[in-house]
Protein backbone atom coordinates (compact mmCIF):
# COMPACT_ATOMS: atom_id res chain seq x y z
CA UNK A 1 0.00 0.00 0.00
CA UNK A 2 1.08 3.62 -1.15
CA UNK A 3 0.04 6.13 1.36
CA UNK A 4 -0.43 9.67 0.80
CA UNK A 5 2.44 12.56 1.69
CA UNK A 6 1.08 13.86 5.17
CA UNK A 7 -1.38 17.09 4.98
CA UNK A 8 -2.71 16.21 1.45
CA UNK A 9 -5.90 14.95 0.48
CA UNK A 10 -7.88 12.65 -2.08
CA UNK A 11 -11.17 14.35 -2.98
CA UNK A 12 -13.69 11.37 -4.01
CA UNK A 13 -16.30 12.17 -6.92
CA UNK A 14 -18.70 13.57 -4.10
CA UNK A 15 -16.17 15.33 -2.83
CA UNK A 16 -15.39 16.62 -5.93
CA UNK A 17 -18.64 17.64 -7.33
CA UNK A 18 -19.38 19.44 -4.10
CA UNK A 19 -15.88 21.42 -4.30
CA UNK A 20 -16.56 22.26 -8.05
CA UNK A 21 -20.07 23.53 -7.19
CA UNK A 22 -18.82 25.73 -4.90
CA UNK A 23 -16.24 26.75 -6.55
CA UNK A 24 -18.59 28.14 -9.28
CA UNK A 25 -20.66 30.09 -6.97
CA UNK A 26 -17.07 31.94 -6.03
CA UNK A 27 -16.09 32.49 -9.52
CA UNK A 28 -19.59 33.80 -10.17
CA UNK A 29 -19.45 36.17 -7.16
CA UNK A 30 -16.04 37.79 -8.51
CA UNK A 31 -17.13 38.26 -11.57
CA UNK A 32 -20.18 39.64 -10.84
CA UNK A 33 -18.28 42.86 -9.64
CA UNK A 34 -15.75 42.55 -12.73
CA UNK A 35 -12.96 40.56 -11.35
CA UNK A 36 -11.44 38.42 -14.77
CA UNK A 37 -9.50 35.10 -13.40
CA UNK A 38 -5.66 34.59 -13.79
CA UNK A 39 -3.77 31.70 -13.59
CA UNK A 40 0.02 31.51 -11.96
CA UNK A 41 2.64 28.76 -11.72
CA UNK A 42 2.59 26.06 -8.76
CA UNK A 43 6.22 27.09 -8.20
CA UNK A 44 8.01 30.60 -8.29
CA UNK A 45 12.07 31.51 -7.46
CA UNK A 46 12.58 31.36 -3.68
CA UNK A 47 12.97 34.87 -3.62
CA UNK A 48 9.72 36.01 -4.65
CA UNK A 49 7.92 34.49 -1.97
CA UNK A 50 10.47 34.97 0.57
CA UNK A 51 10.31 39.05 -0.78
CA UNK A 52 7.83 40.38 2.57
CA UNK A 53 6.05 37.59 3.04
CA UNK A 54 6.61 37.04 6.77
CA UNK A 55 8.17 34.76 9.12
CA UNK A 56 5.69 32.39 9.48
CA UNK A 57 5.27 31.82 5.91
CA UNK A 58 8.81 31.51 5.03
CA UNK A 59 9.01 29.23 7.49
CA UNK A 60 6.50 26.78 6.05
CA UNK A 61 8.05 27.24 2.36
CA UNK A 62 8.13 23.95 0.62
CA UNK A 63 11.48 24.82 -1.37
CA UNK A 64 13.94 22.83 -2.83
CA UNK A 65 16.64 23.64 -5.86
CA UNK A 66 15.82 22.49 -9.47
CA UNK A 67 17.98 20.65 -11.29
CA UNK A 68 19.85 23.90 -12.75
CA UNK A 69 20.54 24.81 -8.83
CA UNK A 70 17.89 27.46 -9.11
CA UNK A 71 15.77 28.12 -5.44
CA UNK A 72 12.37 26.90 -6.29
CA UNK A 73 9.40 27.15 -3.92
CA UNK A 74 5.84 25.78 -3.76
CA UNK A 75 3.45 28.87 -4.08
CA UNK A 76 2.30 29.59 -0.06
CA UNK A 77 -0.36 32.12 -1.41
CA UNK A 78 -1.25 34.02 -4.77
CA UNK A 79 -0.97 37.64 -4.14
CA UNK A 80 3.04 37.52 -4.43
CA UNK A 81 3.08 35.97 -7.90
CA UNK A 82 -0.27 38.06 -8.94
CA UNK A 83 1.68 41.13 -8.27
CA UNK A 84 4.83 39.86 -10.18
CA UNK A 85 2.29 38.80 -13.23
CA UNK A 86 1.01 42.24 -12.50
CA UNK A 87 4.61 44.01 -12.81
CA UNK A 88 5.69 42.45 -15.54
CA UNK A 89 2.57 42.18 -17.82
CA UNK A 90 -0.01 44.61 -16.57
CA UNK A 91 0.98 47.65 -15.49
CA UNK A 92 0.13 49.79 -18.96
CA UNK A 93 -3.76 48.70 -18.18
CA UNK A 94 -5.99 50.54 -17.14
CA UNK A 95 -6.61 50.99 -13.53
CA UNK A 96 -8.12 50.00 -11.54
CA UNK A 97 -7.25 46.05 -12.40
CA UNK A 98 -9.27 43.62 -11.04
CA UNK A 99 -8.19 39.93 -10.94
CA UNK A 100 -8.81 36.46 -9.16
CA UNK A 101 -7.63 33.71 -8.72
CA UNK A 102 -8.68 29.75 -7.74
CA UNK A 103 -5.55 27.75 -6.71
CA UNK A 104 -3.92 25.01 -4.78
CA UNK A 105 -1.05 26.19 -1.94
CA UNK A 106 1.36 24.62 -0.25
CA UNK A 107 2.58 25.29 3.36
CA UNK A 108 4.69 22.72 5.35
CA UNK A 109 2.58 23.26 8.70
CA UNK A 110 2.04 20.67 11.35
CA UNK A 111 -1.51 18.94 9.78
CA UNK A 112 -4.82 19.32 11.74
CA UNK A 113 -8.16 19.80 10.58
CA UNK A 114 -8.46 22.85 8.72
CA UNK A 115 -4.64 22.74 8.27
CA UNK A 116 -3.28 21.17 5.13
CA UNK A 117 0.24 21.03 3.83
CA UNK A 118 -1.74 21.04 0.29
CA UNK A 119 -5.00 23.93 0.59
CA UNK A 120 -6.80 25.45 -2.02
CA UNK A 121 -7.29 29.14 -2.04
CA UNK A 122 -9.84 31.76 -4.21
CA UNK A 123 -9.00 35.26 -3.91
CA UNK A 124 -9.29 38.78 -5.94
CA UNK A 125 -6.59 41.66 -5.93
CA UNK A 126 -7.48 45.13 -6.64
CA UNK A 127 -4.95 46.71 -8.10
CA UNK A 128 -4.67 50.36 -8.77
CA UNK A 129 -6.33 52.67 -6.28
CA UNK A 130 -6.54 53.26 -2.65
CA UNK A 131 -10.20 54.98 -2.49
CA UNK A 132 -11.78 53.82 0.12
CA UNK A 133 -14.99 52.97 -2.04
CA UNK A 134 -12.52 50.38 -3.78
CA UNK A 135 -11.12 48.52 -0.12
CA UNK A 136 -15.05 48.68 0.96
CA UNK A 137 -16.24 46.81 -2.62
CA UNK A 138 -13.30 44.18 -1.71
CA UNK A 139 -15.11 43.60 1.78
CA UNK A 140 -18.11 43.19 0.19
CA UNK A 141 -17.13 40.68 -2.24
CA UNK A 142 -15.75 38.72 0.54
CA UNK A 143 -19.02 39.17 2.20
CA UNK A 144 -20.99 38.12 -0.93
CA UNK A 145 -19.48 35.01 -1.38
CA UNK A 146 -20.66 33.80 1.93
CA UNK A 147 -23.92 35.28 1.70
CA UNK A 148 -24.25 33.35 -1.92
CA UNK A 149 -22.94 30.36 -0.50
CA UNK A 150 -25.34 30.85 2.43
CA UNK A 151 -23.04 30.39 5.42
CA UNK A 152 -24.25 32.15 8.28
CA UNK A 153 -22.52 31.51 11.31
CA UNK A 154 -19.28 33.36 10.55
CA UNK A 155 -17.51 36.85 12.09
CA UNK A 156 -16.28 39.15 9.72
CA UNK A 157 -13.43 41.38 11.63
CA UNK A 158 -11.89 44.53 10.24
CA UNK A 159 -8.59 46.31 11.88
CA UNK A 160 -6.38 48.61 10.02
CA UNK A 161 -2.12 48.21 10.04
CA UNK A 162 -1.76 51.62 8.97
CA UNK A 163 -2.59 52.62 12.51
CA UNK A 164 -0.12 50.46 14.11
CA UNK A 165 2.81 51.50 11.64
CA UNK A 166 1.86 54.76 11.69
CA UNK A 167 2.34 54.75 15.84
CA UNK A 168 5.66 52.70 15.57
CA UNK A 169 6.95 54.81 13.20
CA UNK A 170 6.69 57.83 15.89
CA UNK A 171 9.10 56.15 17.52
CA UNK A 172 11.25 55.87 14.57
CA UNK A 173 11.03 51.94 14.25
CA UNK A 174 11.99 51.16 10.87
CA UNK A 175 9.99 48.95 8.75
CA UNK A 176 11.33 45.57 8.98
CA UNK A 177 11.17 46.08 12.90
CA UNK A 178 7.81 46.90 12.57
CA UNK A 179 7.14 43.82 10.82
CA UNK A 180 8.51 41.44 13.68
CA UNK A 181 6.56 43.29 16.14
CA UNK A 182 3.27 42.81 13.65
CA UNK A 183 4.28 38.91 13.43
CA UNK A 184 4.13 38.78 17.51
CA UNK A 185 1.12 40.45 17.68
CA UNK A 186 -0.23 38.22 15.07
CA UNK A 187 0.92 35.33 17.34
CA UNK A 188 -0.93 36.51 20.30
CA UNK A 189 1.62 36.33 22.80
CA UNK A 190 1.40 39.37 24.69
CA UNK A 191 4.38 38.84 26.73
CA UNK A 192 6.61 38.64 24.27
CA UNK A 193 5.66 41.56 22.53
CA UNK A 194 6.12 43.81 25.12
CA UNK A 195 9.74 42.38 25.53
CA UNK A 196 9.96 43.15 21.59
CA UNK A 197 8.39 46.64 22.08
CA UNK A 198 11.23 47.29 25.07
CA UNK A 199 14.12 46.07 23.30
CA UNK A 200 13.23 48.36 19.50
CA UNK A 201 13.31 51.29 21.85
CA UNK A 202 9.37 51.93 21.33
CA UNK A 203 8.54 54.83 23.35
CA UNK A 204 6.74 54.42 26.21
CA UNK A 205 4.11 56.92 25.35
CA UNK A 206 4.09 54.74 22.06
CA UNK A 207 4.02 51.33 23.65
CA UNK A 208 0.98 52.13 25.49
CA UNK A 209 -0.99 53.63 22.69
CA UNK A 210 -0.23 50.83 20.83
CA UNK A 211 -1.39 48.26 23.24
CA UNK A 212 -4.56 50.32 24.08
CA UNK A 213 -5.06 50.51 20.49
CA UNK A 214 -4.52 46.81 19.56
CA UNK A 215 -7.42 46.01 22.62
CA UNK A 216 -10.47 47.95 21.12
CA UNK A 217 -12.48 45.20 19.96
CA UNK A 218 -16.21 45.32 19.30
CA UNK A 219 -19.08 47.40 17.16
CA UNK A 220 -17.70 50.61 15.20
CA UNK A 221 -19.76 52.76 17.51
CA UNK A 222 -18.37 51.88 20.61
CA UNK A 223 -15.02 51.29 19.55
CA UNK A 224 -14.39 54.20 18.06
CA UNK A 225 -14.33 57.01 19.96
CA UNK A 226 -12.01 55.53 22.19
CA UNK A 227 -9.77 55.18 19.13
CA UNK A 228 -9.83 58.58 18.58
CA UNK A 229 -9.10 59.78 22.12
CA UNK A 230 -5.98 57.49 22.32
CA UNK A 231 -4.66 58.80 18.63
CA UNK A 232 -4.71 62.26 19.71
CA UNK A 233 -2.28 64.66 18.38
CA UNK A 234 -1.01 61.31 16.79
CA UNK A 235 -0.07 60.83 12.58
CA UNK A 236 -2.39 57.90 12.77
CA UNK A 237 -5.27 59.64 13.11
CA UNK A 238 -5.40 60.05 9.49
CA UNK A 239 -5.28 56.47 9.11
CA UNK A 240 -8.15 56.39 11.68
CA UNK A 241 -10.22 58.66 9.52
CA UNK A 242 -9.53 56.41 6.04
CA UNK A 243 -10.52 53.65 8.56
CA UNK A 244 -13.57 55.30 9.26
CA UNK A 245 -14.65 56.19 5.67
CA UNK A 246 -14.22 52.41 5.11
CA UNK A 247 -16.51 50.87 7.76
CA UNK A 248 -18.91 53.67 6.25
CA UNK A 249 -19.01 52.62 2.92
CA UNK A 250 -19.56 49.00 3.99
CA UNK A 251 -23.13 49.77 5.19
CA UNK A 252 -24.27 50.49 1.41
CA UNK A 253 -23.50 46.73 1.23
CA UNK A 254 -25.67 45.56 4.28
CA UNK A 255 -22.01 44.05 5.39
CA UNK A 256 -21.94 42.68 9.24
CA UNK A 257 -19.03 43.24 10.94
CA UNK A 258 -16.86 43.94 13.87
CA UNK A 259 -14.36 46.66 14.52
CA UNK A 260 -10.83 44.95 15.55
CA UNK A 261 -7.61 46.63 16.03
CA UNK A 262 -5.75 43.98 17.11
CA UNK A 263 -5.46 42.28 13.77
CA UNK A 264 -1.66 42.38 12.88
CA UNK A 265 -1.93 38.92 10.05
CA UNK A 266 0.69 37.14 9.55
CA UNK A 267 2.37 38.70 6.27
CA UNK A 268 4.34 41.72 5.87
CA UNK A 269 3.03 43.10 2.78
CA UNK A 270 0.15 44.88 4.76
CA UNK A 271 -0.01 48.53 4.84
CA UNK A 272 -3.53 49.72 6.02
CA UNK A 273 -6.90 48.32 6.38
CA UNK A 274 -6.95 44.43 7.11
CA UNK A 275 -9.88 41.91 7.70
CA UNK A 276 -10.28 38.42 8.54
CA UNK A 277 -13.31 36.12 8.72
CA UNK A 278 -13.71 33.55 11.38
CA UNK A 279 -16.43 30.86 11.33
CA UNK A 280 -16.06 29.86 14.94
CA UNK A 281 -17.38 26.08 14.51
CA UNK A 282 -14.30 25.22 12.85
CA UNK A 283 -12.25 25.90 15.87
CA UNK A 284 -8.59 26.58 16.39
CA UNK A 285 -8.43 26.76 12.33
CA UNK A 286 -11.28 29.14 12.03
CA UNK A 287 -9.86 32.00 9.98
CA UNK A 288 -11.87 31.06 6.86
CA UNK A 289 -10.85 34.26 4.78
CA UNK A 290 -7.77 37.18 5.15
CA UNK A 291 -7.11 40.36 3.45
CA UNK A 292 -6.35 43.79 3.16
CA UNK A 293 -4.57 46.72 1.93
CA UNK A 294 -0.82 46.00 0.77
CA UNK A 295 2.75 46.71 -1.15
CA UNK A 296 4.16 44.99 -2.79
CA UNK A 297 4.53 46.58 -6.76
CA UNK A 298 7.42 48.68 -5.70
CA UNK A 299 9.34 45.54 -3.87
CA UNK A 300 8.97 43.50 -7.31
CA UNK A 301 10.49 46.90 -9.52
CA UNK A 302 7.37 48.43 -10.63
CA UNK A 303 6.15 51.74 -9.84
CA UNK A 304 4.22 51.97 -6.73
CA UNK A 305 0.38 51.16 -6.62
CA UNK A 306 -2.22 50.57 -3.81
CA UNK A 307 -3.16 47.21 -4.17
CA UNK A 308 -6.17 45.35 -1.86
CA UNK A 309 -7.22 41.88 -1.93
CA UNK A 310 -7.71 38.71 -0.39
CA UNK A 311 -8.03 35.02 0.04
CA UNK A 312 -10.80 32.30 1.31
CA UNK A 313 -8.81 29.22 2.77
CA UNK A 314 -11.41 27.19 0.28
CA UNK A 315 -11.56 24.10 2.17
CA UNK A 316 -11.75 25.38 5.37
CA UNK A 317 -15.06 27.28 3.59
CA UNK A 318 -16.19 23.85 2.90
CA UNK A 319 -15.55 22.29 6.56
CA UNK A 320 -17.89 25.07 7.62
CA UNK A 321 -20.75 24.75 5.54
CA UNK A 322 -20.51 21.31 6.33
CA UNK A 323 -20.43 21.98 9.79
CA UNK A 324 -23.99 24.02 9.44
CA UNK A 325 -25.30 20.94 8.02
CA UNK A 326 -25.92 22.49 4.29
CA UNK A 327 -23.15 21.43 2.66
CA UNK A 328 -23.10 22.45 -0.77
CA UNK A 329 -26.24 20.61 -2.49
CA UNK A 330 -24.97 18.26 -5.36
CA UNK A 331 -26.64 17.29 -8.36
CA UNK A 332 -26.26 14.01 -10.46
CA UNK A 333 -24.58 15.40 -13.63
CA UNK A 334 -25.54 11.90 -16.21
CA UNK A 335 -29.01 12.42 -16.84
CA UNK A 336 -29.19 9.69 -19.33
CA UNK A 337 -28.74 5.87 -19.19
CA UNK A 338 -28.98 3.52 -22.15
CA UNK A 339 -29.41 -0.04 -21.81
CA UNK A 340 -29.56 -3.00 -24.45
CA UNK A 341 -32.73 -5.63 -23.79
CA UNK A 342 -29.85 -7.85 -25.01
CA UNK A 343 -26.47 -8.12 -25.90
CA UNK A 344 -26.96 -7.92 -29.81
CA UNK A 345 -28.16 -4.72 -29.82
CA UNK A 346 -25.34 -3.52 -28.25
CA UNK A 347 -23.71 -1.62 -30.97
CA UNK A 348 -27.24 0.21 -31.53
CA UNK A 349 -27.21 0.88 -27.90
CA UNK A 350 -23.85 2.96 -28.40
CA UNK A 351 -25.56 4.48 -31.52
CA UNK A 352 -28.81 5.90 -29.76
CA UNK A 353 -25.99 6.74 -27.02
CA UNK A 354 -24.05 8.83 -29.10
CA UNK A 355 -27.44 11.07 -30.01
CA UNK A 356 -28.59 11.15 -27.10
CA UNK A 357 -25.13 12.67 -25.55
CA UNK A 358 -25.84 15.75 -27.91
CA UNK A 359 -29.22 16.49 -25.69
CA UNK A 360 -27.42 15.76 -22.24
CA UNK A 361 -24.75 14.15 -19.88
CA UNK A 362 -25.45 10.32 -21.07
CA UNK A 363 -23.98 7.09 -19.81
CA UNK A 364 -23.92 3.59 -21.19
CA UNK A 365 -23.89 0.15 -20.15
CA UNK A 366 -20.33 -0.67 -19.86
CA UNK A 367 -21.08 -4.17 -17.90
CA UNK A 368 -22.71 -6.12 -20.53
CA UNK A 369 -25.10 -6.46 -17.74
CA UNK A 370 -28.62 -7.57 -18.27
CA UNK A 371 -31.51 -5.21 -17.84
CA UNK A 372 -32.52 -5.90 -14.08
CA UNK A 373 -29.13 -4.85 -12.81
CA UNK A 374 -28.54 -1.90 -15.31
CA UNK A 375 -31.15 -0.83 -14.15
CA UNK A 376 -30.19 -1.10 -10.73
CA UNK A 377 -27.34 1.14 -11.34
CA UNK A 378 -29.25 3.96 -12.88
CA UNK A 379 -31.13 3.97 -9.80
CA UNK A 380 -28.16 3.68 -7.39
CA UNK A 381 -26.83 6.23 -9.64
CA UNK A 382 -29.99 8.75 -9.22
CA UNK A 383 -29.64 8.89 -13.08
CA UNK A 384 -33.32 10.06 -14.25
CA UNK A 385 -33.59 8.97 -17.36
CA UNK A 386 -32.75 5.73 -19.07
CA UNK A 387 -33.57 4.85 -22.77
CA UNK A 388 -34.32 0.98 -23.00
CA UNK A 389 -33.25 -0.17 -26.65
CA UNK A 390 -35.59 -3.44 -26.88
CA UNK A 391 -35.44 -5.82 -30.31
CA UNK A 392 -39.38 -4.39 -31.45
CA UNK A 393 -39.27 -1.37 -30.39
CA UNK A 394 -35.62 -0.90 -32.84
CA UNK A 395 -37.38 -2.56 -35.73
CA UNK A 396 -40.19 0.13 -35.38
CA UNK A 397 -37.57 2.95 -35.18
CA UNK A 398 -38.71 3.47 -31.38
CA UNK A 399 -36.51 3.37 -27.92
CA UNK A 400 -38.31 3.58 -24.39
CA UNK A 401 -37.93 6.04 -22.00
CA UNK A 402 -38.12 5.41 -18.70
CA UNK A 403 -38.59 8.24 -16.27
CA UNK A 404 -36.72 6.75 -12.86
CA UNK A 405 -38.30 9.30 -10.61
CA UNK A 406 -41.84 8.37 -11.46
CA UNK A 407 -41.86 4.86 -12.95
CA UNK A 408 -43.65 6.38 -15.99
CA UNK A 409 -42.27 5.27 -19.34
CA UNK A 410 -43.21 5.92 -22.80
CA UNK A 411 -42.25 4.74 -26.74
CA UNK A 412 -40.03 8.01 -28.75
CA UNK A 413 -38.76 8.20 -32.18
CA UNK A 414 -34.93 7.61 -32.62
CA UNK A 415 -35.47 9.68 -35.84
CA UNK A 416 -36.78 12.49 -33.33
CA UNK A 417 -34.12 12.36 -30.72
CA UNK A 418 -31.85 13.11 -34.30
CA UNK A 419 -34.30 16.06 -34.75
CA UNK A 420 -34.33 17.76 -31.33
CA UNK A 421 -30.70 18.32 -30.93
P1 LIG B 1 -3.52 34.03 4.61
O1 LIG B 1 -4.34 34.51 5.77
O2 LIG B 1 -2.14 33.56 4.87
O3 LIG B 1 -3.53 35.21 3.54
O4 LIG B 1 -4.30 32.85 3.88
C1 LIG B 1 -5.64 33.01 3.45
C2 LIG B 1 -6.48 31.84 3.92
O5 LIG B 1 -5.92 30.60 3.48
C3 LIG B 1 -6.56 31.70 5.42
O6 LIG B 1 -7.52 32.56 5.96
C4 LIG B 1 -6.94 30.24 5.59
O7 LIG B 1 -8.35 30.08 5.50
C5 LIG B 1 -6.30 29.58 4.40
N1 LIG B 1 -5.12 28.80 4.80
C6 LIG B 1 -3.89 29.26 5.11
N2 LIG B 1 -3.06 28.24 5.44
C7 LIG B 1 -3.79 27.10 5.32
C8 LIG B 1 -3.52 25.71 5.51
N3 LIG B 1 -2.31 25.28 5.87
N4 LIG B 1 -4.53 24.81 5.31
C9 LIG B 1 -5.76 25.24 4.94
N5 LIG B 1 -6.07 26.54 4.74
C10 LIG B 1 -5.11 27.46 4.93
C11 LIG B 1 -2.96 35.13 2.31
O8 LIG B 1 -2.51 34.11 1.85
C12 LIG B 1 -3.00 36.42 1.53
N6 LIG B 1 -2.35 36.18 0.24
C13 LIG B 1 -4.40 36.94 1.37
C14 LIG B 1 -4.45 38.23 0.58
C15 LIG B 1 -4.80 38.37 -0.70
N7 LIG B 1 -4.14 39.42 1.04
C16 LIG B 1 -4.29 40.33 0.07
N8 LIG B 1 -4.67 39.69 -0.99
Amino acid sequence: MFKRPRGTRDFLADEMSKRRTAEQILRATFESFGYKEIGTPTFENLDLVTAKSGEDIVEHLYCFKDKGGRDIALRPELTAPVMRLYVNELQRTPKPVKLYYFGNCFRYERPQSGRYREFWQAGIELIGTDRAEGEAEVIAVAFDVLKNLGLKDFELHIGHIGILRKILEESSVPENEQNSILNTIDKGDGEELEGLLHRLGVMEEDREKLLKILELRGQEKEVLPGAYRILEGSKALEELKRFEMILDLLKVFDVEFTVNLGIARGLDYYTGMVFEIYANRLGAEKQICGGGTYSLVETFGGEDTPSCGFAFGFDRLLLALELEKKGVQVECKTRFFVVPTDQKLLKDAMKISVIVRKIGPCEIDLMGRKLKKAMAYASNHEIPFVFIVGEEELRRGMVILKNMGTGEQREVEIARLTMDR
